[in-house]
């Protein structure tokens, strides 16, 4: 079945949706956009990926397309007209299309995309036995890697030299030898000392959707966790270490720069972790595999 994309008010087939040359998210990267998952034909954290979209727009004093109602409902329909059980629904609102200026033009009308492509969660839960490998790459990106925004050419190349490294993800290291967050998910340990930790919403990192529920969630089964970022080296001498994401709910992280964390297998804390997270996903969508 041919796939399905929204754009500014129409339903087309993918191999037609198109967006124009002037549009400002293609000639300025002046755009942002949202990854939620549908499992089960459900929304994942629909509410808090609709207010992380929201707070982006206004970070960029971009106006919203539509309201949030409106929004849910072009997501819903789409996602039906999709029939996909499994997926990501991929979300992107550009400041528009107008005549190519850097001065942001007035009265332009936001370009609203959303696609929907099948995705198979079951393969992510499953990562969670052997783990993944990241490679540290030095934080390139801009000062605002809080907003969502398209202008991802930093992750794509660190995220590209970590794969030619033999890694799935890469860590991104700023100047201070602090970990910010992997090319396109948010890091994790369980310190030296046993402390679950993950470095706070500072500004330095994109407060991630699934980063907050596996906070709640390792509340929820008597976890603390501390927001305090952490050194390499420290992540090297962890007991443990994982990440998390919309497309990666919780898989641990077992080498870095192909150096063993731990005894380089899964630990036990990161493995607990991504049971109750599976569970709350369950509890939301009724996903079991
Ligand atoms: N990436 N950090 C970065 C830089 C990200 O791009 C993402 C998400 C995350 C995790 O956020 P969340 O838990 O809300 O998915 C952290 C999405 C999935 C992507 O661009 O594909």
């Amino acid at each position: 079945m041919s796939r399905i994309a929204y754009v500014n008010g129409r339903y087309l087939s993918l191999a037609e949706a198109r967006v124009g040359v002037e549009d400002r998210s293609f000639q300025f990267s002046d755009g942002v956009y949202e990854v939620a998952a549908v499992m089960n034909n459900r929304l994942l954290d629909g509410a808090a990926h609709l207010a992380r979209l929201g707070r982006s727009l206004r970070a960029m004093a971009m106006a919203a397309p539509m309201g949030d109602a409106a929004l849910g409902l072009v997501a819903r329909r789409l996602v039906a007209a999709n029939r996909a059980r499994d997926a990501l629904l991929y979300v992107q609102v550009s400041r528009g299309e107008a005549k190519r200026d850097h001065a942001v033009p007035a009265g332009v009308r936001p370009t609203l995309v959303m696609t929907v492509r099948p995705f198979d969660f079951g393969a992510r839960r499953r990562a969670v036995e052997g783990g993944m490998a990241v490679a540290t790459m030095a934080d390139q990106r801009w000062a605002r890697p809080d907003i969502k925004s398209v202008s991802l050419l930093p992750n794509v190349l660190a995220k590209e030299a970590a794969r030619t490294a033999g890694a799935g993800e890469a860590w991104l290291v700023g100047h201070d030898g602090l970990v910010t967050e992997g090319g396109s998910t948010n890091a994790w340990i369980v310190d030296a000392q046993g402390v679950l930790r993950t470095r706070a919403a500072d500004g330095a990192i994109l407060a991630g959707v699934m980063r907050a529920t596996l906070m709640r969630v390792a509340g929820e089964i008597g976890t603390a966790v501390e927001e305090r970022a952490f050194t390499v080296a420290q992540a090297l001498g962890a007991r443990e270490a994982f990440l998390t994401s919309t497309t990666n709910p919780c898989v641990p992280v077992v080498r870095i720069d192909g150096a063993a964390v731990a005894d380089g297998v899964p630990g036990p804390v990161s493995r607990q972790l991504s049971e109750a997270l599976w569970g709350e996903i369950a509890r939301q969508t009724g996903w079991v595999g």
